[in-house]
């Protein structure tokens, strides 16, 4: 598997969410993902960035193609030195928040994509990887 220079982004208020959304589209669309595909991606890196600005203070996303073989993907990494998450498990159930959320963030993220890892130290801050195969 050969990773190309992934991008980093900024992700720090709703205007870097945006840039990001745009910037996955492309990406998406350059690797050929069908127009479902896309929006899953997209929509899993929305939440994902939402959660790194909202209870990350912020951070950076990586933009990574990948290939494979014949096979290409699309991993975005997602990271921040924020508080961190104390319980993983809880975290990841469907409907559970520590705000006001839906608390469907992170399970439907999951969901969405192929692969999905998240990697969380109280203090230290918070890495999600996400990846979709063609
Ligand atoms: N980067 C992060 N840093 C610290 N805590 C996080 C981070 N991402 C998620 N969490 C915690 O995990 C919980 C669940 O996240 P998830 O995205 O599933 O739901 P939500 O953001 O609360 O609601 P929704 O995404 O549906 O609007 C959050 O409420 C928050 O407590
Ligand atoms: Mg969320």
């Amino acid at each position: 598997m050969t990773p190309a220079t992934p991008d980093k982004l900024p992700l720090r208020n709703s205007g870097d969410i945006l840039l990001v959304r745009q910037t996955v589209r492309a990406k998406a669309v350059e690797l050929g993902f069908t127009l479902v595909d896309q929006t899953k991606i997209i929509t899993a890196a929305s939440e994902l960035a939402r959660n790194t600005v909202d209870y990350g203070g912020g951070g950076v996303v990586a933009i990574e193609t990948l290939v494979d073989g014949s096979r290409k993907g699309l991993r975005l990494s997602f990271e921040d030195q924020g508080p961190g998450i104390p319980d993983l498990t809880l975290a990841m159930k469907d409907g559970w928040t520590s705000g006001s959320g839906l608390g469907l963030g992170l399970s439907g993220a999951k969901r969405l994509m192929s692969d999905f890892s998240i990697t969380s130290k109280v203090g230290e801050g918070t890495k999600v990887v996400i990846t979709r195969w063609k």
